[in-house]
């Protein structure tokens, strides 16, 4: 270790004001494990909002920046004893590529939300961007942080369900149900207006977490899909409600369901995983808990904290059993990920990869493939069946 990683990461935020739901919980994340601190900003798209939002985080007047290019400009003057580390980006989706790509250029660290940029050719971008510059780039794909998600993993993995065969991912809200974008509701707002959400609805905001989960824990490459994607709120122009049908590079099959119309559902992501030798249950409103039914015997409950876990779910967790630990926990794990991995370039040394364990560029640019094809599968008639 030399003195460079010997320090606390310095980072800045883009998004995240007052009244902005992510950011904070990133801030809240990044602080749990104290290895990085907050010190510059532009956290609005409205310049007094951005600057009053710094001053309510006691950000310094001179790091407190009306908007993202003046905080850029601003740290490319700063000596490197001042510069951040890294940037995270949590404003709305189409503001992702922009911010993503100038700090990235400019040779910055980068974590930015879900999912990553609107087109494929942005992602693609973006990605070899990234290869080039050599630098870090997280996509905060949050559950993939939760241990259980981690032992599944594993235990998938290394082959403990057998062959896989049959895969159900489901990610249900409520939320939704009615028209809030007509009543102020500004995450709804951006939400439901493809220029700023993008090409989907429900299937870009919690559909590309559904894919990113199942991806993460089985490893496996969708082949195909057909969708259905409809919108149930009148004057709504995206997506409120998808399901689809996935195969799946080596036969496995799918279902993926991603809905904000489920009245009063809160975040309800479930994954259940059938391999031919048994099954794999997980919730994300019970975190730390995943059901493991064997073909051949009596089906266990397990439970994070647990010394027999693997090593990378008993890495992700921070207190005893039984004590909740949850979403900002998990958000923090992915944060560890990145940290890790920009201390071990701080350092010049490969990365331990259990530690630097976390969603990268390529992650999010498949999310958006995902996106893309679902978006274009939607549109075709062609797999329906008259009655
Ligand atoms: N990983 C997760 O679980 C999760 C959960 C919620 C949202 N998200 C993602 O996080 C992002 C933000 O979502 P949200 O619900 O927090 O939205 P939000 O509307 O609550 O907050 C967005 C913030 O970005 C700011 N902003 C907009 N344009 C800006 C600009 N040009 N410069 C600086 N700031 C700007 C807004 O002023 C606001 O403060 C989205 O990409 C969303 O998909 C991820």
């Amino acid at each position: 270790m030399t003195e460079m990683t010997l320090r606390k990461l310095r980072y800045a935020m883009v998004g995240g004001g007052r009244d902005a739901f992510i950011g904070a919980v990133h801030r809240k994340a990044i602080a749990l494990d104290g290895q990085a601190e907050f010190v510059a900003a532009a956290l609005s798209s409205n310049p007094e909002k951005a600057k009053a939002s710094g001053r309510d985080l006691f950000l310094p007047d001179d790091r407190n920046h009306g908007d993202w290019r003046g905080l850029l400009d601003d740290e490319l003057k700063r000596p490197a004893h001042e510069r951040i580390d890294f940037v995270s980006i949590v404003t709305p989706n189409h503001m992702h590529f922009p911010v993503a790509q100038a700090f990235v250029e400019a040779g910055f660290h980068v974590v930015c939300d879900k999912p990553l940029v609107h087109t494929r050719e942005q992602a693609d971008a973006l990605v070899e961007a990234v290869a080039r510059k050599g630098t870090v780039f997280g996509v905060t794909y949050n559950y993939t942080g939760y241990p259980m998600v981690r032992q599944a993993r594993e235990m998938v993995r290394s082959g403990e369900l057998g062959e896989i065969r049959k895969i159900v991912v489901e990610y249900n809200q409520g939320w939704l149900a009615t028209r809030l974008e007509g009543e102020g509701n500004k995450q709804a707002a951006w939400r439901s207006d493809p220029a700023q959400s993008g090409a989907a609805g429900a299937i870009g905001d919690i559909g590309s977490h559904a894919e990113n989960l199942v991806a993460t824990v089985t490893g496996l490459e969708i082949e195909s899909l057909c969708a259905d994607l409809t919108s149930f709120v009148p004057g709504r122009p995206l997506d409120d409600d998808g399901s689809l049908l996935l195969r799946f590079k080596g036969g496995a099959r799918g279902v993926l369901v991603a809905s904000q119309i489920n009245t009063g559902l809160e975040n309800d992501l479930r994954l259940r995983i059938s391999g031919a030798q048994g099954t794999l249950v997980w919730r994300q409103e019970r975190p730390s808990e995943l059901t493991h039914l064997p073909h051949d015997g009596p089906k266990r409950i397990l439970t994070r904290g647990a010394p027999w876990l693997c090593e990378s779910a008993r890495r992700a967790s921070r207190i005893p059993s039984g004590h909740p630990e949850g979403f900002i926990e998990a958000f923090a794990n992915i944060y560890g990920g990145v940290i890790a991995d920009i201390r071990a370039k701080l350092a010049g040394v490969a990365a331990d990869p259990l530690a630097a364990d976390y969603p990268r560029v390529e992650d999010g640019a498949r999310g958006v493939r995902f996106i893309e094809r679902t978006v274009t599968s939607a549109k075709s008639e062609v797999k329906w069946t008259a009655w």
